[in-house]
C-alpha cells in the first residue's frame, strides 16, 4: 500500500529520505526553502510544491527534515495541519520536541518525533535505525513508510523520548570517538601501524568490551556495585600507569585525565572496592 508523502526539507539527509520513499512507491512531494534542491528529487520521481503549505495539503503524512527545530516551525508556520500526521525527524533537544508536539496539536495535527540514528547513505539499507516517539496511533498508521526508511523503533508515547535516547546513543558515541582519539594518538606517535592496530586490534577489543555494558546497566539499576571484574582501586593505578605513559611520548592525555579525576573522587570516598559502574554515582 502506498500514501501520499510530504517531505520538507531537501537538504543531504531530507534528500535521501524523499529517495527512499520513491524507491519504495510512495508518491512524494518535496518541498525546500531554496527550491533548486527540489531538482534532483523531481527527476527522481518526486512532485515539487511550490509551498510547504501546497506539499503539506497534499499528504497524510508529513516528513520534515530540517536545520533545527526553530527551522522545522518556520517552514510549518501559517500551514493547515489538521489531519496530517507531522513525523519531525529533525535532531533537536527533548524540551523542543515536546514543545513541538503541543505547538502541531494546537493546530490540530498529530505529532510524531524522530531521531535518525544512519547517515544518508544508510536511509534504506540494513543497518539504519531511526527511534520514534509521540503520538502511537499515528505511528501506527504510517508504520510501513517508517519501515522504509530504517528499522523503525517507537520508544514511548512521550515525544522527548526519541530525542533523548537519540542524544544518548551519541553520548556513547562521543565517548568512543574520544577513546579511539587517544589510542590513535599513542600508537601513531610509537610508530606502528594505525590501521593494522585499529582493525586487527582495538575494533575486537572495544566490541568485547561493549558486551559488558549490559551487566553493568543492570548494576546501576540494582545499584549494586559488587566486582568482580577489576575495582577501583586498580583503575586509578592503571589509568595513572596509561596516562603517564603519554607523558613519557610526549602525546595530551586531555581527554581521559576527566576520567581519572572522577575515579580517583570515587575512591577517595571510599568506594575503591567497587566496579567502574558505581562512577555513575559521581555524575548524578
Ligand atoms: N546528515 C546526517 O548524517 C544526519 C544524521 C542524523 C540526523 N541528521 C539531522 O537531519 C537534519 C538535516 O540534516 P542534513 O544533513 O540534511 O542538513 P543539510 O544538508 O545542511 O540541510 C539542512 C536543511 O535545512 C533547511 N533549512 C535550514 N534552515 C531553514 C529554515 N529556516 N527554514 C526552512 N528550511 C531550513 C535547508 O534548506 P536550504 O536548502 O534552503 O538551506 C536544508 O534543506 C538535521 O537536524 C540533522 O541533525 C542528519
Amino acid at each position: 500500500m502506498s500514501e501520499n508523502i510530504a517531505v520538507l526539507g531537501l537538504g543531504l539527509m531530507g534528500s535521501a529520505l524523499a529517495r527512499t520513499l520513491l524507491d519504495a512507491g510512495h508518491p512524494v512531494t518535496v518541498w525546500n526553502r531554496s527550491a533548486a534542491k527540489a531538482d534532483a528529487l523531481a527527476a527522481h520521481g518526486a512532485t515539487p510544491a511550490a509551498t510547504a503549505a501546497a506539499a503539506v495539503g497534499s499528504a497524510s503524512l508529513v516528513i520534515v527534515c530540517v536545520l533545527d527545530y526553530a527551522a522545522a516551525r518556520e517552514a510549518l508556520h501559517d500551514v493547515e495541519l489538521d489531519g496530517r500526521v507531522i513525523a519531525n525527524l529533525t535532531s533537536g533537544r527533548p524540551a523542543e520536541a515536546r514543545e513541538m508536539a503541543a505547538w502541531v496539536a494546537e493546530r490540530g495535527g498529530e505529532y510524531v518525533d524522530g531521531g535518525i540514528m544512519a547517515v544518508p547513505q544508510m536511509i534504506g539499507q540494513p543497518g539504519a535505525l531511526i527511534l520514534y516517539s509521540g503520538s502511537q496511533p499515528a505511528y501506527d498508521r504510517h508504520a510501513q513508510a517508517f519501515a522504509a526508511l530504517a528499522e523503525p523503533r517507537f520508544v514511548g508515547t512521550d515525544p522527548g523520548l526519541a530525542p533523548l535516547l537519540d542524544l544518548a546513543m551519541l553520548t556513547g558515541m562521543y565517548g568512543q570517538i574520544a577513546g579511539f582519539l587517544e589510542a590513535a594518538a599513542l600508537v601513531s606517535a610509537s610508530g606502528y601501524p594505525l590501521a593494522d592496530f585499529t582493525t586487527e586490534l582495538l575494533a575486537p577489543w572495544l566490541g568485547a568490551m561493549a558486551a559488558l555494558q549490559p551487566a553493568w546497566a543492570k548494576e546501576i539499576e540494582a545499584g549494586d556495585y559488587a566486582t568482580d571484574v577489576s575495582n577501583l582501586e586498580v583503575n586509578v593505578h592503571g589509568l595513572g600507569a596509561i596516562i603517564r605513559t603519554f607523558h613519557e611520548q610526549g602525546v595530551k592525555a586531555d581527554l581521559l585525565v576527566p576520567l581519572r579525576t572522577i575515579i580517583e573522587r570515587r575512591v577517595h570516598r571510599g568506594h575503591g572496592a567497587e566496579g567502574l559502574s558505581s562512577l555513575i554515582e559521581e555524575l548524578r
